[in-house]
């Protein structure tokens, strides 16, 4: 079927919640996607922020392959092979791997999506607030953060823009501006036992790439604690290496007690996961939360693969140099007068509000860039990004960027 019979039967029978790109990506190895007509493109999003060892990467391919030939889904009634593992594996990425780090075991909810990991995250923190502190319900979070699409994930979102539509949202969320300390204090305040956690993005993804500062970050988890509350690191987008480090939070000296995981923890396979530290987690009882398609055998193959290939590989040194790399070629285009974020997850502020017309412009000449906001382009490419890539990104992005500006 060609793309314009694609395309035809996907707006008579496909709601409309995205505005597409015309392309239709067929295949993909590493850092490249093939179209239906055979065009090649340089991926800068991959599939925002999931594939994270590239498309297609060989170990992944077989290990979804030898499971689903063996066994697909279960249920959470039983033990799967490999969860026990994967939940080690992300215990130790969470103690950064090294030994005198440990806050002690970490314990994890499998889930499918980044939206039902930061459901687990609250549950838990008001659980676990009736059952081992004040029983305060309510949970801050910062404006412009962005926490996923359910009901109680979109009244976490502190974007009105997003939240007016689906009015009336689930109640108990209270938000300050990012990097106030003085809000964030007014706030435990203003409800002396009351608040049982505070969830933050430790680098805002969805509102253009935008880092807490340490001492905000160090603010936040010394409230919290004082006041018989948690930290919840939604690290759905920041995590599983795409910062340099197994997790942000671990660039900014703090503890979270609960974290978010998703995107590229499968390596393009859904699934999202709550950690939470050992005692933490104990708040949940058999029948407290659950989830019929979460961990399953299919998902843990891929995870198990994709956590000891990040590992393995030293992803972190990688992705910290390609990213230094890649920074400071986009702060060295003439358009460009902010570069924000850190590893490859970085934002590029452009003088003018070009940003769309720079991914359509990028699509055409075989580039795939996302504009989460008018005058600023995230990079997010999978983690096998080299500085090759950058090379080409940047040549044709300048080409791009002085093209748009002369038609100004
Ligand atoms: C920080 C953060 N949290 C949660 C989500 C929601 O994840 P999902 O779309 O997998 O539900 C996203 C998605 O972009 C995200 O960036």
């Amino acid at each position: 079927m060609g793309f314009a019979e694609q395309k035809q039967l996907d707006e008579l029978y496909v709601m409309p919640t995205f505005a597409r790109k015309q392309v239709c990506f067929v295949e993909g190895e590493g850092m490249r996607l093939r179209d239906d007509a055979g065009k090649e493109y340089l991926d800068f999003l991959s599939g925002i922020g999931v594939c994270s060892l590239g498309h297609c990467h060989p170990a992944v391919v077989d290990a979804i392959a030898k499971q689903a030939a063996r066994l697909i889904h279960v249920s959470n009634y039983f033990y799967i092979e490999q969860r026990g593992e994967v939940a080690k594996l992300l215990s130790d990425a969470l103690n950064g791997w090294r030994p005198e780090d440990a806050v002690g075991t970490w314990k994890t909810f499998f889930a499918n999506s980044g939206a039902e990991a930061n459901e687990c995250a609250m549950k838990l923190a008001r659980v676990w607030s009736r059952r081992n502190s004040h029983g305060g319900n309510i949970i801050v979070t910062l404006e412009g953060s962005f926490h996923g699409r359910t009901m109680e994930t979109l009244a976490a979102t502190a974007q009105p823009a997003k939240q007016e539509l689906f009015e009336p949202l689930p109640g108990g969320f209270v938000h300050v501006p990012i990097n106030d300390l003085e809000a964030l204090q007014a706030v435990f305040d203003a409800h002396p036992q009351q608040i049982c956690a505070v969830m933050l993005e430790v680098i805002q993804g969805e509102s253009g790439v935008h880092p807490c500062t340490q001492e905000f970050l160090r603010a936040a988890e010394q409230l919290a604690h004082s006041n018989g509350a948690l930290l919840i690191a939604d690290e759905v987008q920041t995590g599983i290496y795409r910062t340099g480090k197994a997790f942000a939070f671990q660039h900014f000296g703090i503890q979270p007690d609960i974290v978010a995981i998703a995107k590229g923890v499968a390596a393009g396979v859904p699934m999202g996961a709550c950690a939470a530290r050992e005692d933490i987690a104990a708040a949940f009882q058999p029948g407290d939360h659950g989830s019929t398609f979460g961990g399953s055998n299919l998902a843990m193959a891929a995870a198990h693969t994709t956590l000891h290939v990040l590992h393995d590989e030293h992803f972190t040194t990688r992705v910290t140099e390609v990213g230094a790399y890649l920074a400071e070629a986009l702060a060295g285009l003439a358009q460009v007068i902010e570069v924000r974020g850190l590893g490859l997850m970085l934002g590029a502020e452009l003088d003018e509000a070009l940003a769309p017309d720079v991914v359509a412009a990028g699509l055409e000449a075989g580039l795939v860039l996302n504009a989460p906001t008018p005058t600023t382009l995230r990079f997010l490419p999978p983690l096998v990004c080299e500085k090759a890539d950058v090379d080409v990104l940047i040549e044709k992005l300048s080409t791009i960027l002085s093209e748009l500006g002369n038609k100004e």
